[in-house]
């Protein structure tokens, strides 16, 4: 693999491979098998695959989360260079790379950037855009992909593409748990040793809560989930909403689910001071 930290850099790489199908694995770094598992993806399906690391000070909404947002350059470049072949690429640029100047472009997605991410962090989805839009534009992938651990995420990208015009392919890649069930998230490692033995809650109360919706609808299944997670010393349910994977429509009970569209369970939990959020699809059977 090789390792760019200039847009000038990366490009001519790119251009050696001219023709060839691109992947593209956006990341913040701090990386974990959930990441893996993206890239292997692209790998697959892609003979140029490139992975970015930048934390992207303008979706973070609070000061303090970026300044925390742990950063493991070192190990990530080791962990790639497992996995990335000779035609591989590692974009790992400075702030100014990405933003020669600031970047005002605000982005219309209706509800679905205002509803849980969007609602408790205020500009997050807007920095998202912003970036990964830029990201494209010096990349130009045909497939780019997602994590369905951020589902909101997800549904706001290929909102993105659709608005924009990009012909970028978005591939959505199932979550990838520890084994007690815990989505990897690179804020895990920012758990105190107690969180972290409890964390595995979060999912279980997940699972748990499904068969609680389908009977009792959602305020049953978020008090059940909230008492759930809450019985662990430290935890804090923040939300807990049923929404489509189209536009975010939060439902009450299955009798309002339209045909052809998924449904996703999505929460946001408080473990202390880290807040983790998590989703699991209501299987349709
Ligand atoms: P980051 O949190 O580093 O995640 C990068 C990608 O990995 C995202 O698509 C995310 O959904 C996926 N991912 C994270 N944990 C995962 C898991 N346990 N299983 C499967 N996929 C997982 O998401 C971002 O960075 C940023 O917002 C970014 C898109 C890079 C824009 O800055």
């Amino acid at each position: 693999m090789k390792t760019f930290d200039t847009v000038a850099g990366l490009k001519a790489h790119l251009k050696a491979h001219d023709g060839l199908t691109k992947g593209f694995v956006p990341t913040m770094g701090a990386l974990h098998q959930g990441h893996v598992s993206l890239v292997s993806k692209a790998i697959s399906q892609c003979p140029v695959v490139t992975v970015s690391i930048f934390v992207n000070p303008s979706q973070f909404n609070d000061s303090r989360d970026l300044a925390k947002y742990p950063r493991t350059p070192e190990k990530d470049l080791a962990l790639l260079s497992e996995v990335l072949r000779e035609s591989d690429a590692v974009f790992i640029p400075p702030v100014h790379e990405v933003y020669p100047e600031e970047d005002t472009r605000t982005f219309d997605f209706g509800d679905i950037d205002k509803v849980m991410e969007g609602a408790h962090r205020p500009g997050h989805f807007k920095g998202v855009a912003q970036v990964v839009s830029r990201l494209f534009d010096i990349v130009e992938p045909d497939i780019a992909y997602f994590g369905e651990k951020d589902f909101q995420q997800l549904v706001v990208i290929k909102k993105l593409v659709t608005i924009t015009g990009s012909r970028v392919q978005i591939s959505g890649c199932p979550t990838v748990r520890e084994p007690d069930g815990l989505a990897m998230s690179s804020r895990n490692m920012l758990l105190s040793p107690e969180h972290r033995i409890a964390a595995g809650i979060i999912y279980r109360s997940l699972r748990q809560s499904e068969e609680v919706f389908r009977k009792e609808g959602i305020d049953a299944a978020r008090e059940f989930f909230r008492s759930g997670v809450e019985s662990a010393g430290g935890f804090r349910m923040q939300y807990y909403e049923v929404a489509d994977d189209i536009n975010l429509t939060a439902v009450s009970n299955p009798g309002d689910f339209v045909s052809g569209r998924n449904y996703h369970i999505c929460t946001a939990v408080y473990a202390g001071e880290i807040r983790l959020i998590d989703n699991i699809k209501i299987s349709l059977e």
